[in-house]
């Protein structure tokens, strides 16, 4: 008897599964998917507006689609629009009512407490993006030209060298993080990286100097058309740098 009662159980118990199983698989379907409208929906630079404050977003003179297919319209938008919107919003906040609203972003930077975490990686991040979304554009790529040019033969022997030495070193960051060519103190060209949102104009940075190039290595700015193929990102970039405006940052550099 109890061997029945044991098998009648089984066979409820089974057929209630059953039950729930095909009532969740109805339920699935009965979702709604957004459509391909909205997901395709690329809006324009102009459309993000950074809150009142000490800091405004640098102005792109670039649509978010115009450096495809080095970077896709989707990533620049997002970039753009969330990510640097948000530390400069941040920043912002962060720098409301103090004294450090009135005085030039350098000079914020020669004297940042590192162990406030917020204002370091805020100032860092507003700092960065507003360099790299500076630096790239269309009708870019190509080689320095003028001062820069033979600053870089000088200090690296040839472009060709500074290329493989940048790659090399944006390669080998681990993690997030920026690679940079900088101005030291002594005017000669260097290249470095950082962790996070740091950056050569912190205290304490192992090579320090005045960032003019920059590329961004936080898995935002390449993920959606590059995955984890980083590489081919940093092979890409060099399709995309302005290095008119490279150019223009390196001659203030070495005339401050
Ligand atoms: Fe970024």
């Amino acid at each position: 008897m109890k061997k029945i009662i044991f098998l009648l159980f089984c066979a409820l118990f089974a057929l209630s599964i059953g039950s729930c199983k095909r009532k969740k698989y109805t339920e699935v379907v009965e979702v709604p998917l957004p459509t391909a409208e909205e997901k395709m929906t690329i809006g324009t630079p102009e459309d993000a507006k950074a809150e009142p404050g000490a800091f405004e977003l640098t102005k792109l003179n670039y649509s978010y689609d115009a450096l495809a297919p080095s970077i896709d319209a989707m990533t620049m938008e997002i970039h753009y629009s969330k990510h640097y919107l948000t530390y400069t919003n941040n920043l912002n906040k962060a720098l409301a009512g103090t004294e450090q609203e009135n005085i030039p972003i350098e000079d914020i930077f020669k004297k940042l407490d590192m162990t406030n975490t917020d204002l370091r990686n805020n100032l860092g991040g507003y700092y960065n993006h507003t360099l790299y979304f500076d630096i790239i554009g269309t009708k870019a790529g190509g080689k320095p030209t003028d001062t820069l040019a033979s600053a870089i033969d000088k200090d690296f022997g040839s472009f060709d060298n500074f290329k493989i030495q940048f790659e090399d070193a944006a390669n080998k960051q681990f993690g997030s993080g920026w690679t940079w060519l900088v101005v030291d103190k002594s005017g000669k060209l260097q290249i470095t990286s950082t962790p996070n949102q740091d950056n050569p104009l912190m205290p304490r940075a192992e090579i320090a100097g005045t960032p003019i190039l920059a590329i961004d290595l936080w898995e935002h700015a390449y993920y959606l058309s590059y995955q984890y193929k980083r590489k081919k990102y940093i092979e890409a970039f060099f399709n995309i740098i302005n290095w008119k405006k490279v150019g223009e940052k390196y001659e203030e550099a070495i005339n401050k």
